[in-house]
């Protein structure tokens, strides 16, 4: 398949980049800010990068109508607490960005429009585990674009036979997760004992929210995209929910010598309540996708990454180290 994936080469973009390049699909990364350092070497030679803005009619245009991809994977957009902060650019690139890409698959026939929304869609009053067709009341700028993004998506659908599907994510963790805002905590509180360096937790003990870990988050995408049918437009992904002390534990059980310490802000801590599990039972059912990481394994894979990423970047200092000592030849 070809596959174009606007914001490629983000958190979530670069693993979702490297597996479909591992199944055997072409990628073009068409993404404002390219990296192809967040790529593993043998995946930036077979990739495209286009650095390019998704609200940029022209630009896309012209990479969708060059590349001709079978589907569009939408990342590109602001994220919670940086929407927050920038609410009119945040509906700029996450609505208006959805909406150009929405008018150009359109256009030019593309068949699929992958989309990853979120838990922020929902608020606080909801039941859990919240069902893909609870009500949708957001109170924050990054929750209400998505519903905005779900909802055009689906009028597409209906309207023009754009064949859209989206997953609504919970937070996502994994290594090198620094955007986010509050639910940040997760992965810094396993990254940063992994760096050998000390860590203090904004959230409380007893703070909960719905967490997947990066691979989950990019298979639930890629089963998304590859499943011959999708019977809703919207799907909800549950994911682990522990305690942050139940992260704590495991990361000190992994790692005896993790140094992190609870100092609750009042402001994260209130932020965190907002965001409950969600009943992923449709989704399972119809795409056939479940979590394979729960806490423990999560906690372990995430340590390893980390160390194999020291013990490389040691590697080359020390090769560096090793070149500057001989001398220019
Ligand atoms: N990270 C999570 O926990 C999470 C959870 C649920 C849903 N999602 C969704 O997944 C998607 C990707 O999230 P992420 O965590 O990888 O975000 P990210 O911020 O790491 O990546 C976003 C990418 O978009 C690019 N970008 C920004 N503005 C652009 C523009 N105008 N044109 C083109 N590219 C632009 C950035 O350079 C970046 O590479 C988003 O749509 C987000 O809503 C993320």
């Amino acid at each position: 398949m070809r596959v174009l994936i606007t914001g490629g080469s983000g958190f979530i973009g670069s693993p979702l980049t490297e597996a479909l390049v591992s199944k055997g699909n072409e990628v073009l990364i068409y993404d404002a800010f390219p990296n192809a350092h967040s790529l593993k070497n043998d995946v930036i030679d077979k990739i495209e990068l286009v650095k390019g803005d998704v609200n940029s009619w022209t630009d896309l245009y012209d990479a969708v109508k060059r590349f001709s991809p079978d589907a569009i994977i939408h990342l590109a957009a602001f994220i919670s607490q940086h929407a927050e902060q920038h609410p009119l650019q945040a509906i700029e690139l996450n609505v208006g960005g959805t909406i150009t890409v929405l008018e150009i698959a359109k256009k030019l026939g593309v068949s699929k429009v992958i989309l990853p929304s979120t838990v922020a869609t929902f608020n606080s009053s909801v039941a859990a585990p919240i069902s893909d067709d609870a009500v949708q009341r957001p109170t924050t700028v990054y929750g209400i674009t998505k519903v905005f993004c779900e909802l055009w998506g689906t009028y597409s659908h209906d309207k023009y036979g754009v064949d859209f599907r989206a997953v609504r994510l919970p937070s996502v963790i994994g290594p090198g997760r620094t955007n986010g805002g509050a639910s940040v905590y997760a992965s810094l509180m396993i990254e940063m004992p992994a760096r050998g360096l000390a860590y203090e937790i904004h959230a409380a003990p007893e703070s909960s929210i719905p967490l997947l870990y990066i691979q989950d988050a990019v298979r639930a995408v890629v089963a998304l995209l590859e499943a011959k049918h999708s019977p809703k437009t919207v799907y909800n992904a549950s994911g682990i929910a522990p305690k942050a002390s139940e992260i704590a534990s495991e990361v000190k059980k992994q790692i005896p010598q993790a140094d992190v310490k609870f100092k609750p802000d009042a402001g994260v801590v209130q932020m965190l309540k907002q965001w409950q599990q969600m009943d992923s039972a449709s989704f399972e059912k119809d795409i056939g996708w479940s979590i394979s990481f729960p806490l423990e394994k999560l906690v372990a894979d995430f340590i390893g990454v980390i160390r194999k990423m020291n013990s490389s970047a040691n590697q080359e200092n020390a090769i560096l180290l090793e070149e500057a000592r001989a001398g220019p030849h």
